[in-house]
């Protein structure tokens, strides 16, 4: 049977309506329907196969090593075939280099399939002998729909697929532009049902948006089978890497890499690298231990308040929480007797690091008291 139907989506949301609305009922953006036509063929066989539970066959403990410490423990081990991983980030962050190096490090698994969207072969070639990358287990194919990939990728069978990157495929099937809501759904989930049939591990790129979310609305971080954002001050030359959603492992690990002109390299004591530029003898300078995954990371964390000149005084935090702050300033003035009202408080997590541990509480306060007494904290009495 086949049979043409015309919906219209929410591109905000993914909320779909059989009419066009000027407003969605589910997320209240304006102007966000798009029309939707798809083509439904269910022919017969395409269906799964019911399957006995104790007939199940299962690729239980095996994990492809990266070859990066850092990314195999961010992924809870290693590569686990027909797993799908996202992985997200700003434009220019270094997620493709990332996924390079990574390929290089699988290619002793085998045969590995880089399909880029976004840049031609020259360009990853350039790329690729910037890095380092020499392989003849490493193909190329620059292709933008997924009929494509996933019929080539049939063909070829390789051990591992990069797509880089899930903004810029789509399915024929659809009439709306790469990058839309159900371009995104659709070419995830038939990359995720391609993955799972053929026990590949299919690595997503996915460029964060201005809202924050990884290629729109979060639909395609519930596809997928782990999360993994590769964030950092793009000035700067450290790179983390962190798992928000992992079905394969912990969340809350993270990695951490420095871009250097032969690529990413490996940090193996961050805590070294984020403590390395700290002024001594200066207020408003704390060092406390977090943990991140399962590993404990000594940071910086600064603080700076001044007289602000403004109605409503400034507050701002890079690293950690915006509220978090404000409440501690509130415990400050309440509790401690320092007021910081009319001031301009400003919180920073050195090496652009996020920390979402509430333990750390106790640095950021003794920060802000040593910015507003101006004196330093002195580090035997940090403890
Ligand atoms: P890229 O991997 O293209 O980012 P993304 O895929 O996330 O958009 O990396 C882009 C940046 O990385 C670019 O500004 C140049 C820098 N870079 C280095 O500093 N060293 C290198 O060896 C490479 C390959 C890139
Ligand atoms: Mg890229």
């Amino acid at each position: 049977m086949s049979r043409s139907k015309i919906t219209y989506q929410c591109q905000s949301c993914g909320y779909t309506a059989p009419k066009w609305l000027g407003k969605c009922p589910d997320c209240g953006a304006w102007d966000s329907f798009t029309e939707e036509e798809r083509i439904s063929r269910l022919k017969k066989g395409d269906t799964a196969e019911p399957i006995l539970l104790s007939n199940v066959s299962h690729h239980s403990g095996i994990r492809y090593s990266t070859e990066i410490k850092e990314l195999d423990r961010t992924l809870g081990g290693g590569v686990v075939p027909g797993s799908v991983v996202l992985i997200g980030g700003d434009p220019g962050i270094g997620k493709s280099t990332l996924l390079l190096q990574t390929l290089k490090g699988l290619t002793k698994t085998g045969r590995t399939l880089y399909v880029s969207a976004e840049e031609s072969p020259e360009q990853i070639k350039i790329r690729a002998e910037r890095l380092g990358v020499k392989s003849d287990e490493i193909v190329l194919l620059p292709e933008t729909s997924l009929e494509g990939i996933i019929s080539v990728a049939e063909d070829l069978k390789p051990k591992i697929i990069v797509v880089d990157s899930i903004q810029t495929i789509f399915s024929l099937e659809l009439t709306s532009a790469p990058g839309s809501v159900s371009q995104i759904r659709e070419c995830s989930t038939k990359l995720m049902f391609f993955a799972k049939k053929q026990g590949v591990p299919v690595f997503i790129i996915g460029h964060v948006t201005k809202e924050g979310a990884i290629a729109g609305p979060k639909v395609l971080e519930h596809i997928v089978d782990t999360v993994l954002y590769f964030e950092g001050d793009k000035g700067g030359p450290f790179r983390i890497i962190r798992a928000v959603k992992n079905r394969f492992g912990s969340t809350n690990e993270i990695g951490v890499f420095e871009m250097t002109e032969l690529g990413l390299r490996e940090v193996d004591n961050p805590s070294e690298l984020f403590l390395s530029e700290r002024p001594l003898n200066v207020s408003g300078s704390v060092v406390t231990a977090s943990l991140e995954g399962t590993r404990p990371l000594l940071v910086e964390i600064q603080a700076l308040t001044s007289v602000s000149n403004l109605g409503v005084p400034r507050r701002t935090t890079l690293g950690v929480d915006y509220n978090r702050v404000n409440l501690l300033v509130a415990v400050l003035d309440k509790r401690l007797g320092m007021h910081l009202g009319g001031m301009d408080v400003f919180v920073n997590v050195v090496g652009g690091l996020k920390i979402d541990e509430t333990a750390v509480d106790m640095a950021i306060i003794a920060a802000m008291a040593s910015s507003l007494k101006n004196k330093a904290i002195e580090p035997s009495r940090q403890e």
